[in-house]
């Protein structure tokens, strides 16, 4: 077993648990036991999250953060530390995406996202990776997507910002594997949370999408929870996701292969 213990004394810590996977993770490890501290920017959201937790018996914080504002990133930093509670697990889960072409991208949301997506993933895990090594303890989930593993047209930051957090939590293990310290890279395929609304697709573009592919955040969540305990590298929820992954894997290869110049 790789998760560490549910304890008096450590929380889970989980960006985006206002909703979608962010909050199903909050809701898998309660009811194993695990207290936890909820992040996200919306606090009537997280608290009614919290609420329904505590209901079920669990120990729950929350704390209202934009994770794209290095002060808000500090903020948080404080006021775990004024818990007294050690980050045993931490979840980064926020995240954010638009829909159109990088011709024609609003250039501040998309450096936004990737303030998001990429630059708060890098600062949270630096900020606890340094307790969990300290404490012999410890696990870390970065949630990226299969869109981690291709270029994806009409999704080009997105994609890229995926891409970086499977490659920074890929070395994030490697770099932590002569400790007991976890880290683990979850890419889900599509989930039906909030994301594709706030990301701008359309009601037909949603139902192109195979249902084969589709995935239920509490799925996702109990997989994930699963690969957690198991330390593993990499979970991807879903056979028809590993194999999408997979084909996207073959062609970088053959792209590869045929890439050597002289
Ligand atoms: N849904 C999918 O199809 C899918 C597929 C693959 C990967 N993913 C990834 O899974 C993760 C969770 O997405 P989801 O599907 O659960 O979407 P979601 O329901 O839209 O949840 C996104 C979470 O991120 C939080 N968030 C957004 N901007 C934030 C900010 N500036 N500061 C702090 N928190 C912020 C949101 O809370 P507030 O708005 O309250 O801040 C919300 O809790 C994301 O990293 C996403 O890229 C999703």
């Amino acid at each position: 077993m790789s998760l560490p213990p549910p304890s008096p004394w450590g929380t889970a810590l989980i960006t985006g648990a206002s909703s979608g996977i962010g909050a199903a993770m909050a809701r898998a490890l309660a009811s194993r036991g695990y207290g936890s501290t909820l992040v996200a920017r919306d606090g009537g959201r997280l608290r009614r999250i919290a609420d329904e937790l505590r209901e079920h018996g669990a120990r729950v914080e929350t704390i209202e953060a934009d994770l794209t504002s290095r002060a808000d990133r500090a903020e948080l930093e404080a006021r775990v530390k004024r818990t007294g509670l050690s980050v045993d697990i931490l979840i980064n889960g926020a995240g954010a995406a638009t829909r159109g072409s990088i011709a024609e991208c609003d250039l501040d949301t998309e450096l936004g996202h990737m303030e998001l997506n990429v630059v708060s993933v890098v600062a949270l895990c630096r900020t606890f990776v340094d307790g969990m090594i300290d404490r012999n303890s410890g696990a870390i989930l970065n949630i990226a997507s299969t869109a981690a593993f291709k270029p994806m047209g009409g999704q080009g930051t997105y994609a890229a910002s995926k891409a970086f957090v499977l490659s920074f939590t890929r070395t994030l293990r490697l770099e932590l594997q002569e400790t007991p310290v976890t880290v683990t890279a979850l890419c889900p395929g599509p989930v039906p949370t909030d994301f594709d609304r706030r990301a701008g697709f359309t009601a037909e573009e949603i139902a192109a999408i195979p249902a084969i592919m589709w995935k239920s955040a509490d799925d996702v969540a109990a997989v994930a929870v699963d690969a957690l305990e198991r330390g593993a590298e990499l979970c991807i929820p879903g056979r028809a996701n590993v194999a999408d992954a997979t084909m996207s894997l073959l062609k970088a290869k053959q792209q590869a292969s045929q890439a050597v110049c002289r």
